[in-house]
């Protein structure tokens, strides 16, 4: 079984929506096929109807955070409903910032997880640990932790829509980058570990991705690994030639 590689760019909270607009006028016509890799751009809720009228079969517009309620009486939150009506496709969720920043609990990550299965939207579910739990030995032990919670409730089938990325947080925007075999060591045991609560072809169709300080000069090793299906970029997505050399390298 051959996963499709998926490249995704967490653009954060960068980019007016006249940066995006020229962003994705300038990665438009390069972008490989859909045929080889899917490309995902998640941007700031503000401009996502903008960008969307923009995408195309080669690419795909996410979101960076939704709430798992549908409607009501929560100030400043966007509800699942309202980020289909735009038309966009995947969410990120439970990203380490909104966890931190944001207090997000395994059990709001789990409500959004659901909310956005239930709304057709495909939540992209980040997972990953402190250097202080590395450093203690305790990173395949909060991994399982956050799958386990995070996916209570999601079926098999429902599986198909989920994508998981790991991100162990002391590499993300810190230029640290796990080395090729670590990464590729916690894919391998997130892969396990659905195969433990799904089974084994919901594990081998199920994209694992790595985000942290991916760029042009670590990708390819990272994404020569064999559990390895794709990154969730932050800081070289926001440049378009950096962000097209991402998605090329996972053609290779
Ligand atoms: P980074 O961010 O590539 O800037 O480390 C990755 C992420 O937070 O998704």
């Amino acid at each position: 079984m051959m996963r499709k590689p998926l490249m995704i760019a967490n653009w954060k909270m960068n980019k007016t929506r006249d940066d995006a607009l020229a962003f994705i006028y300038a990665v438009n016509d390069s972008l490989p096929s859909s045929e080889f890799v899917d490309t995902v751009i998640c941007a700031p809720t503000i401009i996502l109807r903008d960008l969307v009228k923009r995408q195309g079969d080669t690419l795909k517009i996410g979101a960076q955070n939704v709430f798992y309620e549908e409607n009501g009486a929560y100030t400043g939150e966007i509800s699942p409903v309202m980020l289909t009506s735009t038309g966009v496709e995947y969410v990120i969720v439970g990203h380490s910032e909104r966890r931190s920043i944001f207090h997000e609990t395994d059990e709001d990550v789990n409500k959004k997880v659901l909310a956005c299965l239930k709304h057709g939207l495909k939540p992209i579910l980040c997972i990953g640990e402190t250097l202080e739990e590395r450093e203690n030995d305790k990173t395949l032990e909060v991994l399982e932790s956050q799958i386990t919670k995070d996916l209570k409730g999601v079926s098999p089938e429902m599986m198909e829509n989920v994508i998981i990325a790991y991100e162990p947080i002391w590499a993300i925007g810190t230029g640290k980058t796990a080395t090729a075999k670590m990464a590729n060591e916690a894919c391998s045991f997130v892969r396990e570990l659905v195969k433990k609560l799904y089974n084994a072809a919901v594990s081998e169709e199920t994209r694992i991705l790595y985000g942290g300080s991916m760029k042009p000069a670590n990708a390819k090793e990272l994404l020569n690994e064999p559990d390895i299906d794709g990154g969730l970029v932050g800081g070289a997505s926001l440049d378009p030639e950096s962000f097209l050399e991402l998605v090329k390298d996972c053609t290779l």
